[in-house]
Parts: structure tokens; C-alpha cells; sequence
């Protein structure tokens, strides 16, 4: 199937088999409107990253999220029920920071390929504690569309369908599950795809975020 207003290019002369798995994100969007990828990280990254959200929940350092991009708050979390912290470059985080430049060249790749003209990114981790959910909702503010693709990223080893907390994705035709399993990518427009998160039946791990242009 062919999206609107999206095209893509072959660059001449790309063997780079590193974003094999950029490619694979890339043309199940464009088939499917939701691109998944198995290896989008590479099992060390994702081990690494664990053992930060571990240690930040330890911490307590992971607050309530919120929705929306003001103080409309969900003090009782009916809407969503997962606990976050936002990435940042200057935390100095060995994987936080691989992690940071596997978007950027995820960025770089899907801007020469697609035109997509991303210029900017956020990332949270994200934890949902046995129980959480995260109901059906977009992820493109109303007064502010800078958010153009959202990119789960999912830290989870041994995923099963009891475990409840699938990433269901609304089709027109239906919607489509898909389970938080280790180093698997989703990929989708922030201001066309609804999507949920069923109850979680055991600790999930995630880390989420939007490639932004502003
Ligand atoms: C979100 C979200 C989905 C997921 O954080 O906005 O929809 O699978 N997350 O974690
Ligand atoms: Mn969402």
C-alpha cells in the first residue's frame, strides 16, 4: 500500500547491514502503517538499558505520567497507569547513550530515504507495573503536531501471551496486537494511529518516544 504524502528512495551505494533493521521498521510502515522490527537493538543494549530502568525505579526516580503537554493531570491514572522518566544525553549513561545515537542514525536514515525532515526526538523510559494499562489515545497533542512518528522500544525477555500488556493497534479493519517482547521496535504516525495498552499481567518495560519536527 502506498501512503500519502510519504516517498522513499534507494541511496545509491548503501551495504550498510546495520540499518537492515531500519529498513525492515521503514517498509512495514509503508505496507502496514505499523512498522515492527524484531532487532531493532541489539541484545546488549536492551540488557543495558533494563538494568537502568531497574536501578531508576529502585531510585525513585520514575514519576506518573501525565497526558497531554499541560497540567491536565490524571490523579487517580484511569487514562494510563504507567510510571516514566525522559532520556537526556547529558546523563552520561553508556547505554542510555548508544541507545540516543541508534535513533539518530535511525533519524538520518528515514530523513534520506523518506523526506520525513525529523529535527528533533524525546524518549522516556516507561514502567508498567503489574495491573497498568494505558487506554485507547493518539499521541499528536491537539495544540501541538510537532510529534510526527512515535517509536516504542521494548526491553521485555520472555513475553507471553498471559502476560497481558500488548501494544493493540487500531487498523481500519481491526487492530493489530503486538507483544512487548525484547528488542522489538513499533513504528507509526503520532496523528493517525490509535493504540492501547492492555492490562499488564507482570512487570512491562519500555522505552518510548517521538521523532519531532519543530
Ligand atoms: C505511549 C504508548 C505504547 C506501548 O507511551 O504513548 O502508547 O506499547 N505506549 O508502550
Ligand atoms: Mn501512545
Amino acid at each position: 500500500m502506498k501512503l500519502p504524502g510519504v516517498k522513499r528512495t534507494t541511496l545509491p551505494g548503501s551495504t550498510d547491514t546495520m540499518n537492515d533493521e531500519f529498513d525492515l521498521l521503514i517498509d512495514s510502515y509503508l505496507e502496514n502503517n505499523v512498522g515492527i522490527s524484531a532487532g531493532f537493538l541489539s541484545e546488549d543494549l536492551t540488557k543495558g538499558l533494563l538494568q537502568n530502568i531497574i536501578q531508576l525505579q529502585q531510585d525513585d526516580l520514575m514519576t506518573s505520567a501525565g497526558i497531554g503537554n499541560e497540567v491536565l493531570k490524571d490523579p487517580l491514572q484511569t487514562m494510563r497507569g504507567d510510571k516514566i522518566y525522559w532520556m537526556d544525553k547529558n546523563h552520561l549513561n553508556v547505554f542510555e547513550e548508544a541507545f540516543l545515537l541508534r535513533i539518530e542514525g535511525f533519524i538520518e536514515h528515514l530523513n534520506s530515504t523518506c523526506y520525513t525532515g525529523i529535527n528533533a526526538y524525546e524518549f522516556h523510559y516507561a514502567v508498567y507495573e503489574e495491573g497498568s494499562y494505558y487506554k485507547r489515545h493518539k499521541d499528536q497533542f491537539k495544540n501541538n503536531s510537532t510529534r510526527k512518528f512515535s517509536l516504542i522500544n521494548y526491553l521485555n525477555e520472555n513475553w507471553l501471551e498471559e502476560d497481558g500488556g500488548q501494544l493493540l493497534v487500531y487498523q481500519k479493519d481491526g487492530f493489530q496486537k503486538i507483544l512487548p517482547q525484547a528488542q522489538t521496535a513499533v513504528f507509526f504516525k503520532s496523528d493517525e494511529m490509535e493504540h492501547e495498552v492492555s492490562k499488564a499481567n507482570r512487570r512491562r518495560m519500555s522505552i518510548t518516544g517521538w521523532l519531532k519536527r519543530i
